[in-house]
């Protein structure tokens, strides 16, 4: 008998053959993806060698070193998973969170309820101390909170991207160590663009994600666990109740034994790799720097439109601005037509502040002032049109 004669017949109407890839040219100034260096493109766009190979574990090792510069950690445990933010911020709870655990989870943004709905999926006993979007917890208020609940988990975003607004994070950890409990903070939207000192923070869990402050594609997210934290997922009286992220399996990969736990994304691994490696070459100083300067000039840009921010300046991102939009100006016919007649895409506002808040990112490659001039030409252009 042969093979065909057995089989069914292919249903050729499910055959669909789509003309070559073919990307419009966009200028990524929301709330991420940023667009990529060329450089990390380029390094992206080789061929995979095999995620066991020894040149690759050189580049894993790299990457690990790289990590701990771009967050100031000396946290052994640091390395990228496989996947977008969300799965990073996943790994920290799905590692840390035994069921009945108090998480107490500050929320004055979107990512803070999605850190509470992650949080209850582990089947911790969530809590939360909540501000108006816009607006930072105080220490004072973080101490009255954290007396109240007595968590095991302190769960803070550094940088809202909703909102727009940088949670200070001086003495937070020794707030956290004062009432025994671990902090885990979202750096989203602030590594590689806003001072970032994890150790000195006494910071206990963080992640990240690689295309906004990285200049990098999507896909590989930073993730660092201290030896506080390691301690917790050591102790654990029950198994982390999602495989792919269990640090105490991926470890074997990451650490010495580079035991197999699952093929690594070895393009992303490049990728990451070459946007770390710009960092490094750059300096984090530099960084940081060219980010506040981007942002101020953006700042100034907006007030000569008649365009207020939604946070005040002490605590405004120069990663993520958020812009009031105007009386009468309908939001998302704005950002519509910057897309389609200039293609430049900013993004709307998420949740609570939608319809009231444009939001312009200037992170990583993109933060440069000839994209602030070229998004405010747009801009005013498209207002007085519509
Ligand atoms: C503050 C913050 N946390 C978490 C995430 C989730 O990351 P991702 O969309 O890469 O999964 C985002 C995404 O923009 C974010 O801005």
């Amino acid at each position: 008998m042969t093979l065909t004669a057995a089989r069914p017949k292919i249903n050729e109407t499910f055959r669909i053959t789509p003309p070559a890839l073919d990307i419009p040219e966009r200028l990524l100034l929301g709330p991420g993806p940023s667009n990529s260096n060329p450089d990390v493109v380029a390094a992206m766009n080789r061929q995979p060698i095999g995620h066991l190979d020894p040149a690759y574990l050189d580049l894993m090792d790299e990457v690990q070193a790289m990590m701990r510069y771009v967050w100031q950690t000396e946290n052994q445990m640091t390395l990228p998973i496989s996947g977008t933010g969300s799965a990073a911020m996943e790994a920290t709870l799905a590692n840390t969170v035994e069921p009945g655990d108090v998480v107490l989870v500050g929320i004055n943004g979107y990512f803070g309820n999605r850190l509470v709905d992650m949080a209850g999926r582990y089947r911790a006993d969530v809590r939360s101390i909540n501000k108006p979007w816009g607006q930072v917890f105080s220490l004072g208020e973080l101490r009255a909170a954290l007396e109240e609940h007595r968590p095991a988990i302190l769960a803070l975003v550094h940088a809202e991207t909703s909102t727009g607004a940088r949670q200070p994070l001086e003495g937070v950890g020794d707030l956290c160590r004062e009432f025994d409990c671990l902090l885990l903070v979202d750096t989203v939207t602030s590594l590689g663009g806003i001072p970032i000192f994890l150790d000195e923070w006494k910071v206990d869990m963080a992640y990240s994600c690689s295309q906004k402050g990285l200049s990098c594609p999507p896909g590989s997210s930073p993730f660092t666990m201290s030896e506080r934290a390691l301690q917790k997922l050591d102790q654990r009286q029950t198994k982390v109740a999602n495989w792919y992220l269990d640090i105490s399996l991926l470890r074997n990969y990451w650490g010495k034994d580079r035991t197999y736990h699952h093929t690594a994304p070895v393009n992303m691994t490049y990728a990451i790799r070459e946007a770390l490696r710009l960092v490094t070459e750059e300096g984090l100083e530099n960084s940081w720097e060219r980010h506040q300067t981007t942002a101020e000039k953006l700042w100034e840009g907006l007030a000569d439109l008649g365009l207020n921010c939604h946070v005040d300046k002490e605590y405004r991102l120069p990663t993520l601005t958020t812009v009031q939009v105007p009386e009468g100006v309908d939001a998302k016919a704005v950002t519509s037509k910057l897309l389609n007649d200039h293609n430049i895409e900013i993004g709307n506002g998420l949740g609570e502040l939608g319809g009231k808040v444009w939001r312009i990112g200037l992170m990583g490659y993109n933060s440069r002032p000839e994209n602030v001039d070229n998004v405010l030409v747009a801009l005013g252009k498209v207002m007085a049109e519509l």
